[in-house]
């Protein structure tokens, strides 16, 4: 199967199939602390968050997704108008596509002209990596879109399951020490779903990383994903459930403070005001999300997502004033019982 006619199918999986992790992402374990004497005026309340040192509207990452074949350009399009709308940072789909296939840049380039100032960030496969990621290939990546950052994504149990997948993964951790040193713009690392260990992440600022997405698990389940695909279904089944819950990496992760200067972003299910400010109070500076920006805009275009856009930030607001908050930056575990 070529590249691109897989990338179409995870997302006509994505859209069409139940393939969410039958766990929860580990966040509704915390209730709030309801607050009956807030002392805030909810018209003062703002959802502003910063990251890499830019302040967006909202702490709502639009998680990686697609690019490197026709239709995919529509689908970043639409992203890069929303993301620029609403002053969002975002994400494009792995790029590997488009380094193996020139022809299919156009499907990212469209988000630069889409989205002139909003944040955007590359992205490319873990395994791409190993041995050094070319700097032609690098330049390539960042200049098609004047990237403001570039995502690593980790995957391995999504290679393992897919037919065509990687196997290798040994030499990626040397390989994200090169780009960090090769790159002009700060790198960000993610995992797809199956979530990211204080080990792994250790290792990663280690290497210099300087924002970290846990993608954990309780959202998207790309081993269920990669099951639908395959014509055997049934023989990973076992897999579906792998990984380490949201809330767990984000607790884990936060530990690092003490060590490390990072960033940290949350995600993996992440798909509620509830879940976001959650989040946050437990030590994540931003969150993330992708199937329910794709699902919205596929059940009912551009409208759509902003009306569920602006419903977690309604909720965000009414939540951060039940807890006594005027700005996220106030949020921390105290505001949380488990
Ligand atoms: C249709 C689709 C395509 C995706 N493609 C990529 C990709 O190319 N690169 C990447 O880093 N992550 C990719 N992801 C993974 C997401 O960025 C995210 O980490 C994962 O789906 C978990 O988040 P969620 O539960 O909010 O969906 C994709 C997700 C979806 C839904």
């Amino acid at each position: 199967m070529t590249i691109q006619n897989r990338k179409k199918d995870h997302v006509d999986v994505c859209l069409n199939d139940d393939v969410n992790y039958q766990q929860n992402n580990g966040l509704q374990d915390y209730q709030f602390v309801h607050n009956a004497l807030p002392e805030v005026d909810f018209d003062e309340v703002t959802t502003e968050a910063e990251l890499l040192g830019r302040t967006f509207s909202f702490p709502l990452f639009v998680s990686s997704m697609t690019g490197g074949y026709s239709e995919a350009g529509s689908i970043n399009s639409q992203i890069a108008e929303f993301c620029e709308k609403n002053n969002l940072p975002f994400g494009v789909g792995s790029q590997r596509a488009m380094l193996e296939h020139p022809e299919e840049r156009e499907s990212f380039a469209i988000v630069r002209e889409k989205a002139p100032t909003a944040f955007i960030a590359a992205n490319i496969g873990g395994a791409q990596l190993i041995g050094g990621l070319s700097d032609e290939d690098l330049n390539l990546m960042v200049n098609t879109i004047k990237a403001d950052a570039v995502i690593v994504h980790l995957n391995p149990l999504q290679e393992l399951i897919q037919p065509e997948g990687d196997r290798n993964f040994s030499g990626i951790e040397q390989g994200i020490r090169k780009l960090v040193v090769d790159s002009e713009v700060p790198v960000i690392v993610k995992e797809t779903g199956a979530g990211i260990n204080s080990e792994v992440a250790r290792r990663l600022l280690a290497a210099g990383v300087q924002v970290i997405d846990v993608a954990g698990a309780g959202g998207t389940s790309w081993a269920k994903v990669e099951n639908k695909r395959r014509k055997d279904f049934g023989v990973f089944e076992s897999f579906d459930n792998w990984g380490i819950q949201t809330a767990d990496c984000v607790e884990q992760i936060n530990n690092l403070r003490e060590v490390y200067r990072f960033e940290l972003i949350a995600s993996g299910g992440v798909y509620s005001a509830h879940d976001m400010v959650k989040s946050i109070c437990l030590g994540a500076d931003f969150t993330a999300n992708a199937r329910p920006v794709i699902q919205a805009l596929f059940n009912g275009g551009l409208e759509n997502l902003q009306q569920l856009f602006d419903t977690w930030t309604h909720q965000t607001r009414m939540i951060l004033t039940l807890l006594g908050c005027k700005n996220l930056k106030q949020c921390n575990q105290n505001h949380l019982i488990k």
